[in-house]
């Protein structure tokens, strides 16, 4: 027998579930936040009294403590498929002429709805209660991640309604909403942490957390658009599974239409198109689906794609601003940029107020003006880059831009390398923005990797005059910590112990981290090997260099001139005098690595290797290097733009390693 007070109890959260559905459903609200606040503390302390009566679909019961260090990969009870693409309105037409001929019948309905830009998840409800949910993973199985997902506040803990099913699995894709993205990069960009590329990005990592407390503070969001199966014979179409999900007080995808032809769906197409830059969310396009389940099961599936469905993918979202100025940014080495200063206009989840204009020659070729009206886009980079200018609306009175002839940051006057597009500041050692960003490298991931160092950090360090040369970084005592801004014991005492654990590094890293010209991840391990000792690397000769495999003239002359210089000689005894200690690198000797005997091709570009440095890794661990693919190739490595080696590898079925392949194959 319940009690009474146990039925006030059981109300009450019925109650506060259905504000939930009138929130995030219904879009209609009839309390305020206060008095929503005010009904989930009453709940609270009702639970705090009665602990017994606590169910997990609780209103409370959004952060459930994790007790795994990783999620339990499951298989999908039903596949989770993706979708085939199409960019352009005779694809569209391809798709449905396609639909008509397997269905044997002309003008099949179609649903056309929004296509969520977010990540695939599949939930399901037990007797109206949220018991699961799971990522796609590779469509057959996926990672178990229920209790990051009971923390998403449009997701409900249990169904609504009388006509609630037994067992429900739905199919929905969780996303960050833009105002969410902006303040999450934000707060990341004070801590020096790198920011997320895009809300998609973002809500994938958010996923990722193991801590379901983090994943609360994140705001993330849900909408349905699918289930896994309908066995009950009750929903027809397409169509009706959206109002289906609606009734059980799920959210929905916000647009769906029913469409009879092209030209129907054609104007659901465009009619998103022109709501997209108004939506608080990424969407990258529409789905189109046959719309009676009957068809759809008719027409199977392909593959990892159903036949019975397509996405029509939006090209990059663009904006139009206006450019307020044009500054030039100096780097490491001095390589000056030209960056668009622009008005601040919101692209793609996010204020885009500068633009990068890559070099001179671009800026000339676009003949981008101070002034002009412009078009800028976003890729997949967090950098957003100006497509084209508006000329009917350049102002008149404009110039063309120039290069300035003197560094904006030292006045030293500009240099141009032949056969370079790019120009340079010529004063390594005086020029300010030069030593700053080059400090920033040093620090960095791809250098000596300090931890809690991050760029902001660095310009405070040299602000303070604490910081000039990379030498300074390990002398740096606590009281100088205190100094940086925002920095209290615990920010102080991290630093500290990241700068103390850095003066251990490894060869290839301090080498990495000197900055010479030329020499990446590869050529640094390849050097290093043969060195073994930074006594022995700050003293090798050109001949000894063009001895390593894989080490040729450019990369010996630039790694000897370096070296060479008084100056860079004293600042690396500075550093070692400082307590850095470059580890000297065990030479392997591979016997049995999987390598070994083995025929290798190279194609395309890799980042962190050149064709060289690859090939002398492979050899190293006694593979062989061929030019031409074959059936005797036993792996391609195949770095961006591969060309017709990877369609040949392709069709011999030879195995294909990435560059991201490759890097863990050799460790
Ligand atoms: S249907 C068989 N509908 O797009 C059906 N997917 O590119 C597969 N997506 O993995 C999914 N909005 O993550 C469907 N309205 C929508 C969608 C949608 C976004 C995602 C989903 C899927 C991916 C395929």
């Amino acid at each position: 027998m319940t009690s009474k007070e146990q039925h006030h109890y059981e109300q009450l959260c019925h109650e506060i579930w259905e504000h939930n559905r009138k929130y995030y459903v219904e879009h209609q609200p009839t309390i305020s936040d206060e008095q929503f606040d005010h009904l989930l503390k009453k709940l609270e302390a009702i639970e705090k009294a009665h602990p017994e009566w606590v169910t997990p679909s609780s209103p409370t019961q959004r952060v459930m403590e994790s007790l795994t260090s990783g999620f339990k990969s499951v298989p999908h009870r039903v596949p989770m498929l993706s979708l085939a693409n199409t960019y352009s309105k005779e694809e569209v037409a391809d798709f449905i002429k396609r639909v008509e001929k397997l269905l044997g019948k002309s003008a099949p309905a179609f649903c056309a709805e929004l296509k969520m830009d977010g990540i695939a998840v599949s939930i399901t409800y037990e007797k109206g209660h949220f018991v699961r949910g799971v990522t796609r993973g590779d469509g057959k199985k996926g990672d178990d991640i229920t209790n990051n997902l009971r923390t998403i506040a449009s997701l409900p803990l249990r169904l609504y309604g009388d006509h609630v099913p037994e067992f429900l699995e739905a199919r929905g894709e969780v996303y960050l909403p833009h105002a969410v993205f902006e303040t999450l990069n934000k707060a990341r960009e004070a801590t020096d942490e790198p920011l997320w590329a895009n809300p998609r990005n973002a809500a994938a990592g958010s996923l990722k957390l193991l801590d379901p407390s983090e994943v609360a503070k994140r705001n993330l969001a849900i909408a349905f658009y699918g289930i896994a199966d309908e066995s009950s014979g009750k929903i027809q179409s397409q169509y009706e599974i959206h109002q289906f999900l609606k009734k059980l007080g799920l959210p929905v995808v916000a647009e769906y239409a029913l469409c009879h032809s092209l030209e129907e769906i054609w104007q659901f197409v465009e009619k998103i198109q022109k709501l997209r830059p108004k939506l608080s969310y990424d969407i990258d396009g529409v789905v189109i689906k046959a719309d009676q389940l009957s068809d759809q099961k008719k027409m199977g599936v392909a593959g990892k794609n159903p036949r019975w469905a397509v996405a029509y993918k939006f090209a990059a979202e663009q904006a139009v601003t206006t450019i307020h100025a044009i500054t030039v940014q100096v780097g490491r080495t001095g390589v000056l940029t030209p960056v668009a200063e622009l008005d601040p206009v919101f692209l793609a989840g996010s204020t885009i107020a500068r633009a990068t204009l890559h070099n001179a020659e671009e800026v000339e070729r676009k003949d981008i003006r101070v002034g002009d009206t412009v078009i800028i886009e976003k890729g997949g980079d967090v950098i957003p880059k100006v497509v084209e200018v508006v000329l009917d609306k350049r102002p008149p009175h404009t110039h063309s831009w120039k290069m300035p002839s003197k560094c904006p940051s030292c006045g030293a006057h500009i240099t141009k390398v032949s056969g370079e597009v790019a120009v340079r500041c010529p004063n390594t050692t005086g020029c300010p923005e030069q030593l700053l960003r080059r400090l920033i490298y040093f620090a960095g991931k791809e250098a000596m990797d300090i931890d809690n160092m991050g760029e902001k950090v660095v310009e405070h360090l040299v602000a303070k005059g604490f910081v000039a040369k990379p030498s300074d970084i390990f002398v740096l005592t606590k009281e100088q910590l205190y100094q940086l801004d925002g920095f209290k014991d615990k920010s102080v005492d991290n630093l500290y112990q990241s700068i103390q654990k850095a003066k251990e590094v490894t060869l290839p890293r301090f080498m990495m981290a000197l900055g010479i010209k030329h020499v990446g991840e590869g050529i640094s391990e390849l050097i290093a090997n043969k060195a073994g000792t930074i006594a022995h690397l700050r003293c090798m000769t050109k001949e000894e260099l063009l001895e390593i495999e894989g080490i040729g003239e450019k990369v010996a002359t630039a790694f000897v001139e370096y070296f060479a210089d008084p100056e860079h000689q004293a600042e690396i005894d500075r550093l070692l005098k400082n307590g850095v200690n470059p580890q000297a690198v065990e030479v392997k000797q591979y016997k049995d690595h999987p390598f070994n005997g083995k025929t290798f091709v190279l194609t395309g570009t890799l980042h962190k290797y050149t064709r060289q440095s690859a090939a002398a890794l492979i050899k190293e661990r006694g593979g062989k290097v061929t030019d031409s693919v074959s059936k005797k190739t036993d792996y391609l490595i195949a770095g961006d733009e591969a060309g017709s080696k990877l369609k040949k590898a392709q069709e011999l079925g030879i195995p294909i390693l990435n560059e991201a392949d490759f890097e863990k194959a050799i460790t």
